[in-house]
């Protein structure tokens, strides 16, 4: 009997560790698999049966001997049980492509990768010029998922028309985003397929080394990718004649040093080149002068994890998927004070309302839900009444809102929007780079403004001074963490208005 417990850290960090290692004292064969990303199942045990997996959760390490004694998997009775896997109605309503192999696989076993669909997309893509994988990813319609939305068939065209010998790609994972996760759970959960897709784009563009940034706050995330680096080396899946083709690559692991802006593409380039991250002036764009002043892919995590399955299966199949310009699936992240938290991947088009209710099943406080903010922390509140939007980039653009890089918090009726709308300036006059005035000046003196028209000093002037403040740090930042910070602070005034008034007079 082979049994499954997630080594995801979000598992970990309710026990994972424990129920793994109170299964093996108990002779149990256990594999260390990724998450499911239904983490209010976690830690979520499966068991190998003939008719597919069997479920438990949430398991505590107390709980073992009892699922043994109830004859696991075959415990019918038991009330952890959740039945097979892949009919619990929140996995099986989900259309898994990036993370179609999450939690069914070890991380770090490659046959495991390869007998579950891994290496196909490599295979097809060595069997294409550059330019034939460049128009197969820009035929799929996929667009960067790192929150800006750009075009990635786009961006490796221009990458692979620029000459020169030395050529990078590099994967944004400095996920800083306050209710993301999804790239932390791909670095541990299948990284693989992360290699796998910088190896496709290496071919595509030219480019013969390769970075990934992790974020040092993702200890466990640095240590299994580097641990699949290690084994695709000497499987010869990184290296030189990549496949027994003519393809080198080779692949480095760089982390953080906790800031925010590192996010930033060009800041992260700064950063990987070893100097302070500060956010360089576009243009030039990294595509045509990134990293040590070469061309360079920057694309996120997930756009780079999504490649092999789009170059295996073909463009027009991750096409068919989605709505408008947003092509395929997202990868949603959804967390704060809602039941059912984690990963629900579906084709963009699914209203925001069905992701918070139908799957997240409402607040976990019970409450009503009151805002919901899409995008990290400089995305948008949208109140409930905006809960009929599809999840795509234009529909959320023209509500004054942006999908970012999908992650999607819930608040229920306690919240208080102008602390909510205060903490956007507190953050970004925490995070900012200090490199333009509006965003570092800005920021501070946002805060200050809120405060004074919480306690209804001058409220008029000053709510004209932040309307005043939010243009000048939308138009005169020099790149987006000031430029949007002004998103979640006029979502919080326009939807929830009732919340900026000043305290009522006391008795006298
Ligand atoms: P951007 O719109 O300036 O650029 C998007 C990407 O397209 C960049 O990589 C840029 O270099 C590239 N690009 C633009 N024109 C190009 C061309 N002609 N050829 C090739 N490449 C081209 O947006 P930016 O500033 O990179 O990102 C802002 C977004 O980042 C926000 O919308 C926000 O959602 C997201 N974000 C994500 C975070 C996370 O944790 N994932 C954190 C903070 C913000
Ligand atoms: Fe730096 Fe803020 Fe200006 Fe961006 S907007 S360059 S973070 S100071």
């Amino acid at each position: 009997m082979t049994v499954y417990v997630p080594r995801d850290s979000s598992a970990r960090s309710v026990g994972a560790d424990d129920v793994a290692d109170a299964l093996t004292g108990l002779g149990v064969d256990v594999v260390r698999n990724g998450s499911r990303g239904m983490f209010w199942l976690e830690p979520f045990v499966e068991v190998d049966t003939p008719s597919g997996r069997v479920g438990y959760g949430p398991v505590a390490a107390a709980d073992v001997p009892g699922l043994l004694a109830a004859g696991m998997p075959d415990g019918g009775a038991h009330p952890l049980r959740v039945g097979l896997v892949d009919d619990v109605p929140w996995l099986a309503r989900q259309n898994r492509i990036t993370f179609a192999r999450m939690g069914v696989v070890d991380p770090l076993s490659p046959d495991d990768y390869e007998a579950h669909g891994g290496l196909a997309g490599l295979r097809r893509a060595l069997s294409l010029s550059p330019a034939e994988v460049v128009e197969e990813v820009t035929e799929s319609g996929l667009r960067g998922r790192g929150g800006a939305g750009f075009p990635a068939g786009i961006k490796w065209k221009t990458v692979l028309g620029c000459d020169g010998p030395l050529k990078f790609v590099c994967a944004n994972a400095d996920e800083g985003d306050s209710g993301t996760f999804a790239d932390r759970m791909m670095l541990e959960g299948d990284p693989f397929a992360l290699i796998e897709g910088m190896t496709i784009a290496a071919h595509a563009v030219g480019a013969t080394e390769g970075y990934v940034y992790i974020r040092s706050e993702y200890p466990d995330a640095v240590a299994t990718f580097r641990t699949a680096i290690d084994l695709a080396s000497s499987r010869g899946w990184l290296g030189t004649g990549i496949l027994g083709s003519s393809l080198d690559f080779q692949l480095h692991v760089r982390v953080g040093a906790g800031a925010y802006i590192c996010g930033e593409e060009t800041s992260m380039l700064e950063s990987l080149e070893g100097k302070r991250g500060m956010v360089r002036a576009k243009p030039p764009i990294p595509a045509i002068e990134g990293l040590f002043g070469r061309p360079t892919v920057v694309n996120n995590v997930l756009t780079l994890a999504t490649v092999p399955a789009i170059l295996a299966s073909g463009a027009a199949a991750y096409r068919k998927l989605g709505m408008e310009r947003s092509r395929g699936t997202q990868v949603f992240q959804l967390g704060g004070n809602v039941a059912r938290g984690g990963i629900v991947e579906t084709a963009f088009g699914l209203t925001l309302g069905e992701l918070v209710h139908d799957y997240g099943g409402g607040s976990r406080s019970g409450r009503p839900v009151r805002a919901v903010q899409v995008g990290g922390p400089l995305g948008a509140y949208v109140p409930t009444s905006q809960f009929g939007l599809p999840l795509e980039y234009e529909s959320f653009a023209a509500a004054g809102a942006m999908l970012g890089h999908g992650g999607v918090v819930v608040f229920d009726d306690t919240v208080d929007m102008a602390s909510q709308a205060r903490f956007a300036f507190e953050f970004c006059a925490e995070e900012s780079c200090g490199k333009c005035t509006p965003c570092r000046v800005g920021a501070v003196r946002g805060v200050e403004v809120i405060d004074r028209i919480r306690t209804g000093e001058d409220r008029e002037k000053n709510l004209v001074l932040l309307e005043d403040l939010c243009v000048l740090m939308t138009d005169g930042s020099l790149c987006a963490m000031g430029g949007l910070t002004p998103m979640p602070v006029r979502s919080a005034l326009n939807h929830f208005a009732e919340d900026f008034e000043p305290p009522a007079p006391g008795p006298v």
